[in-house]
């Protein structure tokens, strides 16, 4: 693994829509690089046939215009209940008929359900939050100093603090942090497709109780919230809360978590980008968009067509699963240059990892800041941070879950 401005990846320009569809997804051979099998998706823009876990095959939208186009398509569906949506792992198949607040609703429900949570995640309120963010980030920083080095990274810092932020800032008590952190390990990467429904039970159950204690007892937090001002009113129902509540917390904490492991691990194996940053942390907000767009995490949005559309000559028929793959989108040559490499300079703001349209992150703004608040402090504090293994040894996650770090020793 070296620096990625030398352009690692190597785009066979097959051209072939004959050719056999690519399974997707793949497992990564470089934890922030799409894997090589993808070579053949990548000369193929802006759409690609793949096949899926299951045998079933579906369109790949690997182009970027086409990509934004179709995430703001009012006939490519979200709704993971309907016949025949596409998933990606056994996994995903097996909590399909479960209720998914957001992400799982199209519009007009999706605009009303948007509209009850937007407050607490505009850029005024993540920076109104920052202080507390620099806290949390501050004390876990402190508590690794004074237990190590060395330090496994994942466990004492990627995870406690998104996790930390989004407890305060949902009323979950973050004592239960073992629990829910665990239930979302399984719900997102659990060995079998029933330790997904399992996880993703017990996660309802918790989450039920809580908002009961809730009604009893408000607190201060978005859930409490939503119990007084949703769930008495009778807008939201008791189910449609938990739905809410799993969403924002298992998507509050395991991505964030997940960039800012795998986002440290890429500056430390590129010290050249790292120095650049070093020298000019004015350079930081741009390199959290250029992290976004190359590691590109959340690699496998899901869409189901209800109604014939017609993308350059290709025809998405109603009924076709579509896979929107934001790791080959945002390497697309054609809006940016020498994809590959890593550009702190480069305008990358555009790109699909937080993905486009209704659904895209509620949560942006909070994880921009907990990233730059996070990254910042941890190599201002620790400068001689380094990894305490070989690169090439450190474990990472199968490619049909959120991409990041399973581990990350590292040493100062
Ligand atoms: C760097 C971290 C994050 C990444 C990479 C990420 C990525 C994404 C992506 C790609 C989507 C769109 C999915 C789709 O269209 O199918 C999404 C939606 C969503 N994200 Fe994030 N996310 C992150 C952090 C967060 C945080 C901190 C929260 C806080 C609660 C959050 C909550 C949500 C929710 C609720 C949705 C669904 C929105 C809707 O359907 O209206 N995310 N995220």
């Amino acid at each position: 693994m070296t620096d990625t401005d030398t352009t690692t990846g190597t785009t066979k320009a097959t051209g072939e829509d004959t050719a056999d569809p690519v399974a997707f997804p793949q497992d990564r051979t470089c934890p922030y690089h799409p894997p090589a099998a993808y070579d053949p998706l990548r000369a193929a823009r802006p759409l690609a046939r793949v096949t899926l876990y299951d045998g079933r095959q579906a369109w790949l939208v690997t182009g970027h215009a086409a990509a934004r186009r179709l995430l703001a398509d009012p006939r490519l569906s979200a709704d993971r209940t309907r016949d025949g949506f596409p998933a990606t792992s056994a996994r995903l198949a097996a909590v399909r008929g479960r209720r998914t607040a957001l992400l799982g609703v199209d519009d007009p429900e999706h605009r009303t359900q948007r509209k009850m949570v937007l407050p607490e995640f505009t850029l005024k309120r993540a920076a109104a939050l920052r202080p507390s963010i620099q806290r949390i980030v501050d004390e876990r920083i402190d508590a690794m100093t004074a237990q190590g080095p060395p330090a496994e990274l994942v466990r004492d810092f990627a995870l406690p603090v998104p996790s930390t932020v989004i407890c305060a800032l949902l009323g979950v008590p973050y004592a239960d942090h073992d629990f829910f952190e665990e239930q979302s390990r399984r719900l997102l990467r659990g060995p079998l497709p029933a330790d997904t429904q399992d996880a993703r039970e017990r996660l309802e159950a918790y989450l039920g109780e809580l908002i009961d204690r809730k009604r009893v007892a408000p607190g201060e937090g978005l859930l409490d919230d939503l119990v007084r001002r949703q769930l008495s009113e009778g807008t939201l129902d008791r189910g449609q809360l938990i739905a809410f509540a799993v969403i924002l917390l298992v998507a509050g904490h395991e991505t964030t978590a997940n960039m800012i492991s795998l986002g440290t691990y890429t500056l430390l194996t590129n010290p050249g980008r790292l120095a650049e940053l070093q020298a000019d942390p004015a350079l930081l907000p741009g390199a959290v968009e250029e992290l976004m767009r190359v590691l590109s995490i959340a690699d496998g949005l899901l869409r189901m067509a209800t109604d014939d559309i017609e993308v350059d000559g290709q025809t998405i028929r109603a009924g076709d699963g579509v896979v929107f793959s934001t790791s080959v989108i945002n390497r697309d040559a054609s809006v940016y240059p020498e994809p590959d490499a890593l550009d702190w300079h480069r305008p990358a703001r555009h790109h699909v990892a937080f993905g486009f349209g209704i659904h895209q992150c509620l949560g942006q703004n909070l994880a921009r800041a907990e990233m730059e608040i996070a990254l910042r402090t941890l190599f201002e504090r620790l400068p001689t941070l380094r990894l305490a293994a070989p690169a090439d040894e450190i474990p990472f996650k199968p490619g049909d879950t959120v991409q990041g770090m399973l581990e990350l020793p590292v040493t100062w």
